[in-house]
């Protein structure tokens, strides 16, 4: 830490704050138990065969009551997250999949919102069997989700509150570090910015009867910085930038890049975002776009490809 930089030290301290007022992580112990068991089982005893990736998908949560029945959200279907776990299993990843629960998962991008009902059907007494179109995908979307589950490729771990996803965070972090410059960390989760602190939230749900709500939010502390500087140095850091605004995104990404360390920061925008997105770099800006002459292309693809081209070249020169 730089103590000539006032900054630094005010978000060390929030960051401390952050997570010293959180509610203690559930099953802590056995997410824990779960990433070493994946790193390990994708290393071989200590020598890493296959690069590991941490994907964050989907938006966070902030409770407004500790028996939470309100809550602020933050928007993201988890597309983004799920098809880009895909390319990256394609690619001879093992990945993290860190995702909002009920949001989507990979292989199951293409199934309607209902599958069980609007995909499945009842032929006799015994037999559930797809319904027609659905064959294909269903089949495609189980078969492919349990080959990377069982082989020990994917791992899936669910969050709904800020303070959930930001521990998780912090718990892979550091569980990955040991992994260097093989690691990689793509962040697309859509995190809250403003959160109401636990000892500060009202315990039981708010009455409408005491009249117009007034709260506090307080600003979440931003943990690219201590992502890259102490919970995982070496790693490969790609961060996501969303704005509505086009004429901001540019600038607010590059901002990003510089002021976190990141190595790469996706810049979308959030109408065009399945169809375009801008790789920032230090070595400038690059358009990605998905393939217009083939039906179904999606913008991951050729995005995925990217970045691993880009994180084998900092490997490389890592080494
Ligand atoms: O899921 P989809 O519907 O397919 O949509 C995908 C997406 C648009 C959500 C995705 O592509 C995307 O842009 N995700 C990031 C959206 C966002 O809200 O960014 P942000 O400005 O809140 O955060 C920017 C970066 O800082 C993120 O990488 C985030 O992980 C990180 N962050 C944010 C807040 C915080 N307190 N700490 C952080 O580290």
């Amino acid at each position: 830490m730089d103590p000539s930089n006032g900054f630094e030290e005010t978000s060390n301290h929030d960051i401390k704050s952050f997570f010293d007022s959180s509610p203690p992580l559930k099953n802590a112990a056995e997410i824990k138990r779960k990433t070493e068991e994946f790193i390990q089982l994708n290393s071989n005893s200590g020598k890493l065969v296959r690069r590991i990736v941490l994907v964050t998908s989907g938006g966070t949560t902030v409770p407004l009551e500790q028996r939470c029945v309100r809550y602020i959200d933050n928007f993201s279907s988890g597309h983004r997250g799920s098809t880009s776990t895909e390319y990256f299993l394609k690619a001879g990843y093992a990945v993290v999949f860190l995702y909002r629960e009920g949001t989507y998962q990979p292989f199951c991008t293409l199934l309607p919102n209902n599958p069980l009902l609007e995909c499945l059907q009842v032929t006799d007494e015994s037999n559930i069997t797809a319904r027609p179109p659905y064959e294909k995908t269903v089949k495609e979307a189980i078969s492919n989700s349990h080959a990377a589950t069982s082989s020990g490729t994917l791992l899936k771990l669910p969050f709904t509150t800020i303070f959930e996803y930001l521990q998780n965070l912090q718990l892979i972090a550091s569980l990955m570090s040991g992994l260097g410059s093989r690691a990689l960390f793509y962040l697309a989760a859509a995190v809250s910015d403003f959160y109401v602190p636990w000892e500060s939230m009202a315990v039981h749900k708010i009455q409408s009867s005491s009249g117009p709500l007034d709260m506090r939010l307080v600003q979440v502390p931003k943990m690219l910085s201590v992502l890259r500087r102490d919970w995982a140095p070496k790693a490969f850091c790609i961060s996501f930038k969303l704005e509505t605004d086009k004429d901001i995104l540019l600038k607010k990404a590059g901002a990003a890049l510089e002021k976190y360390n990141m190595d790469m920061v996706v810049a979308n925008e959030l109408l065009t975002r399945k169809e375009e997105v801008i790789v920032v770099t230090k070595g400038g800006n690059i358009i990605v776009q998905q393939d217009r002459t083939r039906a179904g292309a999606e913008v991951e693809e050729p995005l995925i490809k990217l970045i691993v081209d880009q994180h084998s070249a900092s490997i490389n020169s890592a080494a």
